[in-house]
């Protein structure tokens, strides 16, 4: 697929089909994930996909701040993605310190582009998916019992598309985002 129409082509999907994702499909999507950039390379970012049905509805149920929108996706998602990235490693120094005035929140700049680089690689499999944002990071690492240092960044329900996209929200035109300083 061109990057244009795969950049392009994406949209935030919200409503699925009962055909599940293969294992093989989701480790392709990883495959690709591997080579997002991340802070001096620390790559501290993780993909946790949930299948379990019990766990992704404890997940849509009491981890969304009670945004039933949410619920709702979930619900109707084949799995959900808890991305994470490791406490302390983008954005700081080898002995701990951090290294830019910006702190620690380089970790969720690292978690942004794997989550638009995981969903472009779904994208381009015909697999749908929706960066959710509106959660509760502490309840869904308790829920998921993932390990102290590791940090939830934002959820991403996927699945194959119930129905073809239709024209995505209206954009701001090129010139209003880019400033070009001569
Ligand atoms: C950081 C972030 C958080 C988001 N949180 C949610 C969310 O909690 N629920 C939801 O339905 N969509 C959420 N979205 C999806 C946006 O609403 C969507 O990307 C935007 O409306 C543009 O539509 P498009 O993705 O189809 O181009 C989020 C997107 C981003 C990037």
């Amino acid at each position: 697929m061109e990057i244009e129409t795969c950049i392009k082509g994406r949209r935030s999907v919200r409503k699925f089909t009962d055909k599940h994702i293969s294992k093989d499909d989701l480790l392709a999507i990883a495959e690709l994930c591997r080579w997002v950039p991340s802070w001096k390379n620390t790559q501290s970012v993780n993909y946790h996909v949930i299948m379990n049905k019990d766990l992704k509805e404890e997940v849509a149920k009491n981890c969304v701040l009670d945004f039933t929108f949410n619920t709702q996706t979930i619900e109707r998602a084949d799995a959900l993605v808890v991305l994470t990235y490791d406490k302390g490693k983008s954005g700081f120094n080898p002995d701990g310190t951090v290294t830019t005035p910006e702190g620690e929140t380089w970790g969720m700049f690292d978690a942004g582009i794997a989550a638009q680089t995981f969903c472009l690689a779904a994208y381009e499999k015909g697999i749908g998916s929706v960066i959710l944002g509106i959660i509760d990071a502490g309840k869904i690492a308790k829920a998921c019992q993932l390990p102290e240092n590791k940090i939830v960044a934002a959820l991403i329900a996927i699945g194959y598309p119930l129905q073809k996209a239709k024209e995505g929200p209206a954009r701001k035109a090129a010139t209003e985002i880019m400033e070009v300083m001569e």
